[in-house]
């Protein structure tokens, strides 16, 4: 994990919730009852950005298709098997600061289709694949 700086503080009012790319990431930021919350900004349905939707009792709802997220937990409203990465936050020096995990190393299509046929299991980012 390490923290990259995201946005200024004075940009996140109550309530409200912004798409910022940290580290060539598409990551949320939100100011829900005075905490700053941090997850992915691509919903997990169908990829749309949640940056775009409402904030109501602490979740986001996705402007796509209306999917409900905990900004606290990342736990979709009435099914928590399906989850937003969600990442630490801190104030320092007038600016939100997010704790990023590191990268999974970016694999070639034929990588990962000798380690599925191999039966060994591969972490990917998918949205920083080579192909
Ligand atoms: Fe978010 Fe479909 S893309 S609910």
């Amino acid at each position: 994990m390490t923290w990259f700086r995201a946005i200024s503080d004075s940009e996140i009012p109550e309530g409200v919730a912004v798409g910022v790319i940290v580290d060539g990431r598409s990551v949320l930021v939100a100011r829900v009852d005075g905490v700053v919350c941090a997850t992915t900004n691509v919903c997990p349905h169908a990829g749309a950005k949640l940056s775009g939707g409402v904030i109501k009792n602490g979740c986001i709802t996705c402007p796509a298709h209306l999917w409900r997220f905990n900004l606290a937990t990342g736990a979709k409203q009435s099914n928590d098997h399906v989850v937003l990465a969600v990442y630490p936050t801190r104030e320092l020096d007038g600016f939100i600061d997010v704790d990023l995990p590191d990268r999974p190393i970016a694999r070639s299509l034929r990588e990962v289709l000798l380690a599925h046929a191999r039966g060994v299991p591969l972490e990917l980012d998918p949205e920083h694949q080579e192909w």
